[in-house]
């Protein structure tokens, strides 16, 4: 479904780095200020007063949470009788909604320096509270014209208002991914917000002075309020209204609910929490962003904020409040990573490298695939019986392995790795499960079919070094299927190997032999292989094709394939073998046929150069 949004790019001028308070007068007088009120706790009131030197006429240190009328009001009161005509906010979100109740009361632009995660000064968001209930209004009146990050103004920043302040800032960038008015751009930052929050923070808790940490913290805390053009959803509802209604603290409820609404999401957006899961490299989002917050020693439950359990009554979603009051960690899977770490730790002692990190890699790549699909018992069984099965079907006839890594795509993956690392060279292709060692010598101007019925063919090929030089004595295998489709070792009636031969090219490094036209074909669907092509509904079919194996002392051994222009199954042959630089033309022949062959009705032919390389 094609999804339709509108973007409108916020216009908020936006100044990051260290020390970069030292721009703020003149970012004021950018925005036409000559006198400024200036909003600021004396922890940072005293540095950026410098900063803006006579420019400040009046100061405040009034701004209260959710942002109250009534300390609005007094603000006015100042911002009016010193004729102030800018306002520069310094701290947090609440000091930020002071800022924008007066933008929104008088117009006058803003000048904000975040010391905080909260985001809301990227936001046209205007929360108030008045006799307890919060209002909430969105309009293009209230954004900041500037916002001045300053990583060094972050730096004193308590670690619990780090944590709280940091999780509020992922659950802009969290509830952007389900918002019915999400759009690709939004997407984009909110993942980049999530990886890099939940990289910087542990950090930043760790070492609250770590600046590169921190800037990161800063940096993504901005990307994530930016999410906040975006509708917020559940999380967002129940914060105001838990705030607006018991005066909790804001980040702390955040950080409290984020987790527990996530859990909730799971069920109702299960692709935008899967996006997080992933980003995360995590089975359970929820999960994961509740142990986070476990880690960082900050708050889980509403319990803990001094919420009694009985106001929760007759606010929905129950369930999601209930968990979140008593603080219960999402149900998730569990923490495995420590028997992995032990998995992986048993290589230790290999002495071979290469068989060491390939195990470790396998470990870490199966462990993961089994608890990021929470993979079941019956699952696991079933899987185990299918390779068994896989196994007891197989013998040196039948390959049922190799057709598995071939109809999973494993063995054109290692090919194109192993082959195909020259475009100078003939391409490489899979070998596939028919060749047989040692096949039949034949003469230049054999027929390989044994009399089999089909189109006659005539294949005249050229061995070449990478720069035309011809490469006589190359042993030349070649193998295909009968016009039904079917190898000579699936045909147990025929006698002796048929439609596969082994030639030395001569003097000129060239062959040539009689044989049919190949046809598309299935693979062998009686097995394993078969069950897995029927239950995804995929179709069997190779694409007509003949096999090439070229040898020649000092060169690289080429397997490969050619395939038949104009043939059914091109673009969905069932083993991901055909490409592009093989698939040639094999066109109808004119004239009377080579090597003395008596044809009757038509014939065709296939001539083409194989380039090998040393
Ligand atoms: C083949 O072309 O012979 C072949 C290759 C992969 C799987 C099955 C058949
Ligand atoms: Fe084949």
């Amino acid at each position: 479904m094609t999804r339709g949004f509108v973007h409108s790019p916020s216009p908020t001028r936006v100044v990051f780095g260290a020390g970069t308070v030292a721009a703020v007068a003149e970012e004021v007088r950018r925005v036409g200020g000559s006198r400024v009120l200036l909003l600021a706790r004396p922890r940072h009131a005293e540095r950026v007063a410098a900063a803006l030197g006579e420019l400040v006429v009046a100061q405040f240190d009034g701004a209260r949470m959710h942002t109250p009328v009534e300390v609005t009001a007094q603000a006015l009161d100042v911002l009016k009788s010193a004729a102030a005509d800018c306002v520069v906010a310094v701290g947090g979100g609440s000091t930020t909604g002071l800022a924008k109740a007066l933008a929104a009361r008088t117009g006058v632009p803003q000048v904000i320096l975040p010391t905080t995660y909260a985001g809301s000064e990227v936001t046209p968001v205007l929360g108030e509270t008045e006799n307890g209930r919060k209002t909430t209004r969105r309009s293009p009146d209230v954004l900041p014209e500037t916002v001045i990050y300053d990583v060094d103004l972050t730096l004193g920043l308590p670690v619990p208002t780090t944590v709280t302040s940091g999780i509020n800032a992922l659950a802009h960038a969290v509830e952007a991914l389900y918002s019915p008015e999400a759009n690709p751009q939004v997407d984009a930052v909110a993942l980049q917000a999530i990886r890099s929050i939940t990289h910087a923070l542990p950090l930043v808790a760790a070492n609250p002075s770590d600046v590169d940490a921190r800037a990161e913290l800063l940096e993504s805390a901005w990307l994530a309020g930016t999410c906040l053009s975006v509708s917020m959803g559940l999380h967002h509802r129940l914060c105001h209204l838990l705030g607006g209604q018991f005066d909790l603290p804001h980040a702390e409820t955040h950080t409290v609910m984020l987790p527990q609404v996530m859990a909730y999401m799971e069920k109702e957006a299960p692709a935008a929490l899967a996006r997080v899961a992933e980003v995360l490299d995590v089975p359970d989002a929820a999960a994961a962003v509740f142990d986070l917050v476990v880690s960082l020693g900050g708050p889980t439950s509403l319990r803990e904020l001094g919420l009694t359990e009985s106001s929760l009554d007759g606010i929905e979603p129950a369930t999601v409040l209930r968990a979140a009051w008593e603080g219960r960690r999402p149900e998730g899977a569990p923490e495995l990573s420590a028997l992995t770490a032990q998995v992986i730790g048993s290589f230790d002692e290999t002495p071979d490298p290469r068989l060491k990190r390939l195990l470790t890699d396998l470990v870490r790549h199966l462990h993961h695939f089994a608890v990021h699909n929470d993979l079941t018992e019956e699952e696991w069984l079933f899987a185990i019986d299918f390779l068994t099965r896989t196994g007891q079907i197989s013998d040196d006839k039948r390959k049922e392995f190799v057709l598995l890594s071939d109809t999973l795509g494993v063995s054109s993956i290692v090919d194109a790795l192993t082959n195909s690392r020259s475009p100078l060279t003939t391409p490489s292709a899979v070998l596939g499960p028919f060749y047989v060692e040692g096949p039949p010598a034949m003469e230049h101007g054999a027929d390989i079919s044994g009399g089999l019925d089909g189109e006659p063919l005539w294949v005249s090929t050229a061995i070449t070094d990478v720069d035309g030089t011809p490469v006589p004595g190359a042993v030349v295998d070649v193998w295909q299927s009968n016009k039904d489709g079917f190898y000579d070792v699936q045909l147990p009636d025929l006698d002796g190997p048929v439609l596969r031969a082994r030639f030395v090219a001569d003097d000129q490094g060239r062959l040539e032999f009689w044989t049919i036209l190949p046809k598309e074909y299935p693979v062998p669907e009686d097995g394993p292989v078969g069950q897995m092509l029927g239950g995804t509904n995929r179709h069997p079919y190779r694409a007509p094709h003949v096999h090439f194996m070229i040898m020649a002392p000092g060169h690289h051994k080429l397997v490969t394939q050619l395939f038949v222009k104009g043939g059914r199954y091109l673009d969905s042959d069932t083993v991901f073998g055909v490409k592009d630089g093989l698939i040639v033309d094999f066109p109808v022949a004119e004239g009377a046929p080579p090597a003395g062959r008596e044809v009757t009705g038509g014939w065709r032919r296939l001539d083409y150069t194989f380039r090998i390389g040393r």
